[in-house]
């Protein structure tokens, strides 16, 4: 088969070839399996003349083909949910649900530990074989109901992308260490303000922020430079609490 690798055009049309040992087909021709065998970096030509760059898969590279069934978090939302909590390398983590896994991916890349609950055997099983995709062996997953307790003790993040995550309040206080954040991602507002006012209620959690993060990409090509006229209008709130 070869290793796999990422192949470029100048106006960034990226192609992943999973099989190296196979002349590889795209709109902008074919190039030979001969050419995919060649160095890292180098430029090889398609047989309409159109050059490509050639590099092993960086690890967004491979993230961009994990297999999708529920829908994930898109990376603005993961770079936001970064970003707020400076989670790093020493960083233990808790996540539901876990969806396809796509966030607890992004996560496992950048932290010590994450452990992702899910009821769901389908979506385990997308995510067994995401992880595998990837090759990260610091991400643990458990058919159980996180709403029920978090086995999981003095943990640094609890992230939840579920349907009522105010009823995972009582195990995620229970799991983080003081100062650790509690991350919520919810498609609709009306999930954020039952969230807020469910944990008022209590006196272990402080709210920091809820935040929307809207990305507009531009247009830059020649004089014509312009937002696109598509975008995402919207995916989800994201809501910040820390445990105190
Ligand atoms: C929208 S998906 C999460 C997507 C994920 N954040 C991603 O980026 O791929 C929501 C998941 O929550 C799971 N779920 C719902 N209730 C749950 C519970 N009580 N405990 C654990 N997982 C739960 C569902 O089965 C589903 O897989």
């Amino acid at each position: 088969m070869g290793k796999p690798r990422v192949i470029m055009t100048g106006e960034g049309r990226k192609f992943f070839v999973k099989d190296t040992s196979k002349d590889f087909h795209t709109q902008f021709g074919y190039i030979k399996s001969s050419d995919l065998a060649g160095k890292e970096g180098a430029k090889i030509l398609s047989n309409t003349n159109v050059e490509f760059s050639i590099f092993p898969p960086y690890f967004i590279d491979l993230y961009q083909r994990l297999k999708r069934d529920a829908q994930i978090i898109p990376l603005k939302d993961i770079g936001a949910i970064v970003a707020e909590t400076g989670i790093n390398k020493k960083s233990r983590i808790v996540e539901g649900g876990s969806g396809s896994g796509a966030l607890a991916c992004f996560l496992a890349n950048i932290a010590k530990e994450v452990v992702s609950y899910d009821i769901r055997e389908d979506f385990i099983e997308v995510v067994k074989r995401n992880i595998e995709l990837l090759g990260l062996k610091n991400l643990k997953i458990k058919k159980q109901d996180i709403y029920e307790g978090i086995e999981e003790k003095n943990v640094d993040a609890v992230m939840l992308d579920l349907p009522e995550p105010w009823k995972a309040l009582d195990s995620s206080s229970k799991s983080l260490k003081a100062g650790g954040f509690l991350v919520s991602y919810s498609p609709t507002i009306i999930q954020v303000s039952d969230l807020v006012n469910a944990f008022k209620r209590k006196k272990d959690f402080a709210h920091i922020k809820t935040i929307e993060i809207i990305e507009r990409e531009w247009e830059v090509d020649q004089r014509k430079v312009r937002p696109k006229s598509r975008m995402i209008g919207h995916s989800g709130f994201l809501t910040f609490l820390r445990r105190i």
